[in-house]
């Protein structure tokens, strides 16, 4: 197991320091942004299923549905579809309204978890098309798809998961982005200048890792807190959700995450000195938005940890810390804004004497309802 670990103390660790590669192995083959080639194997017989969907469908659970949360955004902005994101508990027994213009989305890490697979068979009952985005290849969900991308994170053994998130998203990022680009609604040269943008990814989450020993200072005083909130607007409230999911999960302190504006139609009661509220802040289009939520916290003495991007001034002045990240097109910010948010939660979780890679009451694929 030493061996396996690869010199860290927890698999949960490793993971999170993978991801430059994890990113880098999920786009190799498939994205070159210099030859502007995009290519999912995978979607190569339903590109035309894909293309003419009426409604593109994400079922999943936990954190592989925070993650079609995000796609959410992302195929809306780029490619104009309505998407709608279930989880796959609530979708199986809700007798949904799908046809076969729908095109599925199936997103598991294990590619075992019983939920999705009960959904998977449900929409394929009704005619829709399912697309598995899975890690664990030959899984049950991978091999019960009609069609699939693998996410190439390497195996994920830290209950928490981490890497195939941020993998889960770049396939995501992918479809979302030969999808806009094939139904039109991204011109060729916004197209040409995503690709490199995401293309650029990895290096930058390398950087954002750097942050590890200030965010273990962080965690060093916050460990006591019994409850923390996560805030953010547009691309980074599922990865709000997403900070607070980890935070629960291995260090068993109530968490929550919401959309910032959502704050103050009840969370805010919450608010006093012993409250600790992240706030993803990053320079994007909700950016002052957030930035006034920001101040409506401070205004009630909360504790603020703000994720903002690099050389931020204004939000330097109003929080208690700032952890300051690499500049990217908003779309792709979750990849590197959740990077401090897994690592705040892993070093609060080992201080606090627990078992990160095996958190109570948790199994890291949930086969059974
Ligand atoms: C993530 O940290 C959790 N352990 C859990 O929410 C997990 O994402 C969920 O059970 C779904 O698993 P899957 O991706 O293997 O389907």
């Amino acid at each position: 197991e030493a061996i396996e670990k690869g010199g860290y103390e927890h698999f949960m660790l490793k993971e999170i320091n993978e991801q430059p590669r994890s990113i880098a192995d999920c786009m190799r083959g498939r994205l070159d942004s210099r030859a502007g080639r995009l290519i999912l194997g995978g979607l190569r017989d339903y590109m035309n299923k894909f293309q003419n969907a009426d409604r593109i469908i994400i079922t999943a659970c936990g954190t592989s549905w925070h993650a079609g949360l995000v796609a959410e955004y992302l195929f809306e902005e780029f490619a104009r579809v309505p998407v709608e994101v279930e989880y796959a508990s609530e979708f199986r027994y809700r007798n949904p309204v799908i046809n076969s213009r729908d095109f599925v989305i199936a997103i598991s890490q294990s590619g075992e978890t019983a939920d999705t697979l009960a959904a998977i068979e449900l929409a394929k009952q009704k005619g829709a098309t399912i697309f598995g985005v899975c890690n664990v290849v030959g899984s049950s969900i991978a091999r019960s798809t009609h069609a699939g991308s693998y996410t190439h994170a390497g195996p994920e053994i830290g209950v928490a998961s981490t890497k195939a998130f941020t993998a889960q998203i770049s396939v995501l990022s992918m479809m979302a982005l030969m999808l806009g680009y094939q139904r039109g609604t991204l011109p060729e040269s916004k197209y040409m200048e995503l690709l490199s943008e995401l293309e650029a990814i990895p290096a930058k989450v390398e950087k954002a890792l750097k942050l590890n020993e200030q965010i273990e200072r962080i965690a060093a005083q916050y460990k006591d807190a019994r409850n923390f909130l996560y805030l953010g607007r547009g691309y980074n409230f599922p990865v709000a959700l997403e900070g607070a999911l980890k935070l629960k999960e291995i260090s068993y302190i109530h968490a929550e995450g919401y959309p910032a504006a959502e704050m103050k139609h009840g969370p805010i009661a919450l608010i006093d000195e012993e409250m600790p509220v992240v706030f993803i802040a990053t320079q994007d289009s909700s950016y002052e938005k957030v930035v006034s939520n920001i101040q409506e916290v401070k205004a009630r003495k909360g504790k603020i940890i703000a994720v903002v991007t690099e050389g931020d001034q204004s939000v330097k002045k109003m929080a208690d810390h700032v952890i300051e990240i690499p500049r990217a097109h908003e779309a792709f910010v979750p990849l590197i804004s959740v990077v401090p948010l897994q690592q705040l939660s892993y070093h609060i979780a080992v201080m606090r004497g627990c078992n990160v890679d095996q958190p109570r009451n948790l199994a890291k694929s949930v086969t059974v309802e």
